[in-house]
């Protein structure tokens, strides 16, 4: 299959889980894909992978955690002379505690900051194509979060604090596709967030055995997680839907929080403010 040949894919986390199946895909479909990861050692098997089927692939560094680290990988995307047709914010963790290089909560700040910093980063590149997309990998978490606290993002979690603050991350992935869509969608970019289904990957790797290896058994495969974010990404049925939340290939209605317009202004605003400034604790 060719049917992506000439396109440029950027995706966020394929070190594993379904953000490493997404690439294999789309890169077996014939487009370049840059895996945009924190770990080369991790990332490396999945380059060899990818170039052993005939695709091409590259890794560029990022540390979502480090909104430094997430300035050095957009500065080297843009420093190509290519385009830019899909991003695809994947990379995500769940029931870490503690803060970010800059002292925002560790799943707000990876899940949602550095990946609101990456986009706006590479907007003017995305917005030269006349349709690119913007595809947020989010999760039916995110029904559990009612609102988001922008004093909460500022400090560690304690307790169970980590799957809320979990959920209000996913939460934030929805608000920003939503936003992006209401914004830059007359400029030809159109944004998805979605539910990939409950995977047996490595993001629960913070729950203790044996509970993980119970859990695991009834989730599915990661080739079946990566089904609809390849759909988002790739999918010609999804070309003129903007803002959607999907799950299993189609669309479903968020939660009425994830639907709030004001909201999803206030968020986007304060994150702008929260990469533009410095430390956490400074806004
Ligand atoms: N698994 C599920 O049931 C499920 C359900 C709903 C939503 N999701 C979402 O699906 C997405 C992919 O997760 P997965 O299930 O495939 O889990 P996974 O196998 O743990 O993959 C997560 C990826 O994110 C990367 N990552 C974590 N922190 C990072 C950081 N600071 N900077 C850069 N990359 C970082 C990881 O890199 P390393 O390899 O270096 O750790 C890994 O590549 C996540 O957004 C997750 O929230 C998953």
């Amino acid at each position: 299959m060719s049917e992506l040949r000439g396109k440029v894919c950027l995706i966020t986390g394929a070190s594993s889980g379904i953000g490493r199946v997404t690439a294999e895909v789309l890169a077996q479909r014939g487009a370049r894909v840059l895996l945009a990861c924190r770990d080369a050692g991790k990332t490396e098997p999945v380059l060899r992978a990818i170039a052993a089927a005939g695709g091409q692939a590259e890794l560029v560094p990022l540390n979502l955690a480090d909104l430094d680290s997430v300035r050095s990988c957009a500065a080297a995307v843009l420093a190509r002379a290519e385009p830019l047709h899909v991003l695809i914010n994947n990379a995500g963790l769940a029931g870490l505690r503690g803060v970010t290089k800059q002292g925002f909560e560790q799943a707000f700040g990876v899940n949602h900051l550095g990946h609101f910093l990456l986009t706006q980063l590479l907007l003017p590149r995305l917005l030269a194509e006349p349709h690119s997309r913007v595809v947020n990998v989010s999760s039916k978490a995110h029904y559990n979060a009612r609102g988001i606290d922008f004093a909460e993002v500022r400090r560690s979690v304690t307790g169970f604090g980590a799957l809320h603050a979990y959920a209000v991350s996913k939460l934030a992935n929805v608000l920003h596709a939503k936003e992006l869509a209401r914004r830059y969608g007359e400029r030809g970019l159109h944004a998805y967030s979605l539910h990939p289904g409950v995977i047996a990957s490595d993001v629960w790797r913070q729950i203790p055995q044996p509970f993980r290896w119970l859990m695991m058994r009834s989730m599915i495969s990661n080739a079946e997680g990566a089904q609809t974010t390849l759909h988002c990404a790739t999918s010609t049925e999804v070309a003129s839907d903007n803002g959607l939340y999907y799950d299993e290939s189609r669309v479903k209605e968020p939660s009425a929080s994830a639907q709030d317009p004001q909201l999803a202004r206030e968020l986007w605003e304060r994150s702008e403010r929260f990469v533009a400034a410095g430390e956490a604790g400074s806004r």
